[in-house]
């Protein structure tokens, strides 16, 4: 692997305080991208910035709520009045809560499609006349297992929003692929971040033991795939969602 990947490269990444789109911002920093890390968690955005500045990156910390159309476009104008460019969209925030159809309220509805679709089009949205300009992009959408499996765990307004998320993929990449953008997707399943602190052991043990490769994800696991999806060697790559859930659920 090339260690000069992202040498020139800008990248904002959304929901990027903890987890998978923190990994991806100090892995991608340390392939010498300038990084934009948002977020709607100002503490631990603060500690992420912490982290990338030890690390020496050049980076930018911004308090961006993804379901505010105009929170998420002064952000994306921000990284470009800073770095010059944006080459890659990683649309990572998301809201899983878990609760039974009967007991999904109009309020938690509303929130999982602000944030988890909504937030997606504002982004993509501002980015496509910058990128189409450049004649280069990469934009990440992370989508879910349940995107394409439906899920018994989540809101059922989790899956749809992620359903949605893989159809608007392949739309942005019909679309946007002309201009040298790509667009795709990862579907992972199973990682544990804070947002899977609902799990408790025994369920962990239980998913873990129906994956094939026995074990449950990491963010470093996710980190990678997005690191070559969104590199200049995926070129060809293009309106995929691509499972990653060591072999639990193929397609
Ligand atoms: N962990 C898994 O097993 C799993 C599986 C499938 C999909 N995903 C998806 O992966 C993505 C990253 O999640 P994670 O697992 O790293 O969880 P995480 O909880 O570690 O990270 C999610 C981040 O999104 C941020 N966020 C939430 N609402 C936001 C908003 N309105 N605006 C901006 N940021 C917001 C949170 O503050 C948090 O930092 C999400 O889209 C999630 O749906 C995760």
């Amino acid at each position: 692997m090339r260690e000069d990947r992202f040498t020139g490269k800008v990248a904002f990444i959304t929901g990027a305080a903890q987890g998978m789109g923190y990994q991806l911002a100090l892995d991608l920093a340390k392939e010498g991208a300038r990084v934009v890390i948002s977020d709607v968690e100002e503490s631990a955005l603060k500690e992420a910035g912490e982290a990338l500045k030890k690390q020496g990156a050049q980076y930018l910390a911004l308090k961006c709520d993804v379901s505010s159309r105009r929170q998420v476009e002064e952000a994306i104008t921000k990284t470009v009045e800073t770095f010059g460019r944006l080459d890659i969209l990683v649309n990572n925030a998301g809201l899983l809560k878990s609760f039974s159809i009967e007991d999904t309220t109009d309020e938690l509805i509303d929130a999982t499609l602000d944030i988890n679709i909504k937030g997606v089009l504002y982004a993509i949205r501002k980015v496509t006349p910058i990128m189409k300009k450049q004649q280069y992009g990469r934009i990440i959408n992370v989508a879910s297992i349940t995107g394409k499996n439906g899920d018994n765990s989540t809101t059922f307004a989790y899956g749809a929003s992620k359903g949605a998320v893989i159809s608007l993929t392949r739309s942005v990449a019909r679309q946007l692929g002309p201009f040298g953008v790509t667009c795709n997707a990862i579907a992972p399943h199973a990682v544990m971040t804070k947002m899977m602190e609902y799990w408790d052991d025994a369920k962990k043990a239980e998913a873990a033991a129906k994956i094939p490769v026995k074990r449950l994800g990491t963010i470093q696991d996710m980190s990678q795939l997005m690191m070559y999806l969104a590199s200049e060697d995926a070129g060809f790559v293009n309106g995929e969602t691509v499972n990653i859930n060591g072999g639990y659920y193929m397609d």
